[in-house]
């Protein structure tokens, strides 16, 4: 099996001016110094301040990403970003279909699609998220709602085009709440997303593809949720806003 590099990565949703971000971002470099080359690190600010972001993290090894892309290249589409912004702000990936995009702000699979394929057009890495919520999980349909998520989230990515892909399983009702799915629950999940990664595509596809957990992910979890076999990485959001808190996450044991 291929081992795949561990994606430790911060989305600091609507939070942080630009004093604050580029001293969070040069705290976080500092954590980094343990000369790790199994796992990547990556943070998403909000957009007015990731090209100053990135700016700070220039030859640090850090990855910046969007939280969010459009699939146009420019135009009038009030409030959206492209991807060339993106890169031109220093950026290398965008999340899309994050649980808040899908569920305050009503974006559907199908926008989240042309997110996708946008963002990968324009070069971009995508992360992207996926999620049931508390009452899909009792209703027992998490793995239908995720596989419709992934199937209509990725229609038209092609085999070759996964290698830009990362999937972040966030259960909805894990976001922010301090409630983490226990160890056993990601690891179903993950492998259960695994193998329809390779139904959809192939054995390779599965083998390679990153799958993140997301939600409620701290210091004092990080460890047993790294030690699964199928979880490839953290989404982090809270616990991403504190250099200390995230320095512990990057540098799970
Ligand atoms: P949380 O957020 O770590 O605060 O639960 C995770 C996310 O929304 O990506």
């Amino acid at each position: 099996m291929t081992k795949r590099k561990a994606l430790m990565a911060g989305n600091w949703k609507m939070n942080m001016n630009a004093v604050e971000g580029c001293r969070l971002a040069a705290d976080v470099a500092a954590q980094c110094n343990k000369g790790y080359d199994d796992r990547e690190v990556l943070l998403a600010p909000p957009f007015t301040i990731l090209s100053e972001v990135s700016h700070a993290l220039e030859g640090k090894g850090i990855l910046t990403a969007s939280q969010n892309v459009c699939w146009e290249e420019n135009g009038a589409f009030t409030g959206e970003i492209a991807p060339n912004m993106v890169k031109d702000a220093g950026g290398s990936a965008a999340i899309v279909g994050h649980s808040e995009r899908r569920h305050i702000f009503g974006e559907s699979n199908e926008m989240i699609n042309k997110r996708v394929k946008g963002g990968l057009a324009g070069g971009l890495m995508i992360i992207l998220c996926i999620g049931e919520t508390l009452e899909e999980r009792e209703a027992d349909r998490t793995f239908t709602v995720l596989e419709e998520q992934v199937r209509k989230g990725l229609d038209g990515v092609d085999t070759g085009q996964m290698e830009k892909i990362v999937i972040a399983y966030e259960p909805v009702w894990a976001i922010g709440t301090g409630k983490t799915a226990s160890k056993e629950q990601a690891q179903e999940v993950h492998a259960f997303l695994r193998g329809l990664l390779d139904r959809i595509y192939e054995k390779d596809v599965a083998d390679t593809t990153r799958i993140l957990y997301g939600g409620s992910v701290k210091p004092a979890n990080v460890n047993e949720l790294m030690a699964q076999p199928d979880i490839d990485g953290a989404l982090v959001g809270g616990a991403a806003l504190k250099a200390d808190s995230f320095g512990s996450i990057i540098n799970f044991q």
